[in-house]
């Protein structure tokens, strides 16, 4: 059985008393919930945040790093750096890293490898843009950012290793891909699994979606088969949408 997984990213929102406030709403309004929960604040708001959901249920993320532990990387924050501030998970790959700041899969699999030699939780992502998916590319892309991503990633590293599909045309647009084409990519990335590993891991491996993830339209996803979860930007800033998400079961 695959546990549920609902992971808010916070991308470049709130200063750090936002950040406080809100976490300290989360803390109190989601506590007890079945589903895993993981908030991922801007850098600087990390330790804030932590400091407020240590002993809590809900776990605190960073949205990058670099892929080294120290050293000359003006403007990067290394792994260390960010278990020092109280982060236990990573976000990886996100499109807004791979499209905006031209990250590659070789990049990806460096972080993902120091992430998970660091024991970070990594949340690898994955997901066509609208061109790649109007020429019917979508499982040729999913299985090369897949393959490329967890390139050396050992069975047993992949236990700290949740998948995040999140289709870039669906990112912020309020265009969300319907349950049906997206347990359709999430039965691809399981195939995907099969081949780099083997059935056992395909079945167990957590995978989230991601794109425009509302309380309206999570309940739906969720009740697919392969959807095991959702990472959530914009709806995630507010408790008064991220809470009934992570809710979606009641
Ligand atoms: P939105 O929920 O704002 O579409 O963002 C999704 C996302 O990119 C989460 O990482």
């Amino acid at each position: 059985m695959r546990t549920p997984y609902i992971a808010g990213n916070w991308k470049m929102h709130m200063n750090r008393a936002d950040a406080r406030a809100l976490a300290m709403e989360l803390r109190d309004k989601l506590s007890g919930v079945s589903p895993r929960v993981m908030v991922a604040p801007p850098f600087t708001s990390i330790e804030t945040v932590a400091t407020v959901l240590q002993g809590s249920n809900i776990m605190t993320g960073a949205q990058n790093m670099a892929p080294a532990a120290s050293g000359a990387h003006t403007g990067e924050i290394s792994p260390l750096m960010l278990k020092d501030a109280g982060a236990s998970v990573v976000i990886l790959g996100h499109s807004e890293r791979r499209h905006s700041y031209g990250e590659h899969d070789q990049l990806i699999n460096e972080k993902v490898h120091l992430a998970l030699e660091e024991k970070l939780e990594v949340i690898l992502c994955v997901g066509e843009t609208l061109a790649e998916r109007e020429a019917d590319r979508v499982a040729k892309v999913v299985r090369t950012q897949l393959a490329g991503g967890l390139k050396g990633v050992t069975t047993e590293q992949l236990q700290n290793v949740t998948i995040a599909y999140e289709p870039v045309w669906a990112i912020g647009t309020g265009r969300t891909a319907t349950p049906d084409d997206a347990d359709a990519v999430h039965a691809e990335i399981r195939r995907v699994f099969t081949d780099l590993y083997d059935a056992a891991q395909a079945e167990k491996i957590v995978i989230q979606y991601g794109g425009s993830v509302k309380p309206d339209n999570v309940k739906g996803l969720m009740g697919r088969d392969n959807i095991d979860g959702a990472l959530v930007g914009g709806a995630s800033l507010k408790t008064d949408s991220f809470v009934p998400i992570v809710q979606f079961d009641t």
